[in-house]
């Protein structure tokens, strides 16, 4: 693709199309978007998350975390995460599921276990119940989340003081027992741009895993970045290959790309457009990156402002929903890739392979 002719000509001009529906025509299975609940009662916000042609799947950002689904031991609570579950149910929407095991929001009763044994049956007393009460509604699971440090050291959390490495192999071994159809994910952040320490890290991390037996499906690079900071389409490239040789799938998985310095100017907002186009890029012109999520796709409800005080506007549209001109660039992409048969051309078809093994 002539990136540099589609940027003179279709770049931050308002373009036809929506995201998920172009993302499929391009040959992504998603264009997808973190719903959290505070946000549920907000009918301008329902109107854009619930649409199928702009989001093709929806991820829970807080509702199926363990403090929400079992704040005290044995007590289940599905309320969250069904209610956007439920949504995904109405409008045929995707689920992408999040997360099974992470050391943050994680209640105190956990985290202050430090008997391996014990945590083993934590572990699968949480992961049957919350991944069985979604069996056969998740595309995918963040099984394991944030398991590396930047340094390349394993996160010395409640689950790896207790158990080592073996915690994520055992975590991966329970959900596939208990829904063996949902793609299983290890997900991080800072794992995109190659290749640091963690990225290292994670693939070692990875393959001893598997070789422990784990059924790891895929990695989710989480993808926060900031303006003028983010990783480049080739970095990510490159981290995408490695990873395609461990495993059969790649996603972004949170995506929000945050100005540094706010207000913000015409200039920044269109470098937020670029930035945003590298990764979609990059996940188009990897056969193995199935699709993208932002985490959150409005101003109004993004977690930036909070996480980071300071900075924000990190989402495709601003907090009055009006479509960012980071929007129309990753549209415009995404149609210029399915009209050029960019990612077509690059994947055997599905159909093909089985002919070919079939003769
Ligand atoms: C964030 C949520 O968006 C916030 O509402 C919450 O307060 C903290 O967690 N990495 C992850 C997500 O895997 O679960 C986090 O979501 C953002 C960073």
């Amino acid at each position: 693709m002539n990136f540099h002719l589609f940027l003179l000509s279709s770049a931050f001009v308002a373009v036809s199309g929506q995201l998920d529906k172009v993302a499929k025509e391009a040959g992504l299975l998603y264009f997808g978007t973190a719903v959290d609940n505070p946000s549920l009662n907000n009918q301008n916000y329902l109107r854009i998350a619930r649409d199928p042609a702009e989001f093709g799947s929806l991820t829970p950002a807080n509702g199926q975390k363990w403090s929400n689904t079992q704040a005290s031991q044995g007590r289940f609570t599905y309320g969250s995460g069904d209610a956007i579950a439920n949504i995904a149910r109405q409008t045929g929407q995707q689920l992408r599921c999040h997360t099974l095991v992470w050391y943050n929001q994680l209640p105190g009763w956990v985290s202050s276990v430090y008997s391996r044994d014990q945590m083993q049956q934590i572990i699968t007393a949480h992961i049957q119940n919350v991944a069985g009460h979604y069996k056969g509604r998740c595309y995918a699971w963040d099984v394991v989340n944030e398991a590396m440090e930047d340094d390349g050291r394993y996160r010395n959390n409640p689950m790896y003081r207790a158990m080592g490495v073996d915690y994520i192999t055992h975590s991966f071994k329970v959900a596939q027992q208990t829904d063996p159809a949902a793609k299983l994910y290890y997900n991080d952040f800072n794992i995109e741009r190659c290749c640091n320490a963690k990225i290292n890290a994670t693939i070692a991390m990875i393959r001893t895993v598997k070789t422990a037996g784990a059924p790891v499906h895929g990695i989710g690079m989480q993808g926060h970045s900031r303006v003028g900071m983010s990783p480049s389409k080739r970095e990510m490239k490159e981290t995408m290959a490695r990873f395609s040789e461990l495993v059969d799938e790649v996603a972004f998985t949170e995506v929000d790309i945050r100005h540094t310095k706010l207000p913000i100017g015409a200039a920044e907002r269109e470098q937020q457009g670029k930035d945003y186009m590298e990764v979609v890029g990059a996940c188009l012109e990897m056969p193995k990156c199935v699709g993208i999520t932002v985490w959150d796709f409005t101003d109004q409800y993004s977690w930036i402002p909070q996480q980071y005080p300071g900075e924000g506007e990190a989402c495709l549209w601003d907090r009055n929903y009006n479509k960012k001109p980071a929007y129309h660039s990753i549209v415009g992409l995404l149609q210029s890739a399915a009209s050029s048969g960019l990612r077509t051309s690059a994947t055997p078809a599905p159909a093909a392979a089985v002919a070919v093994t079939a003769a």
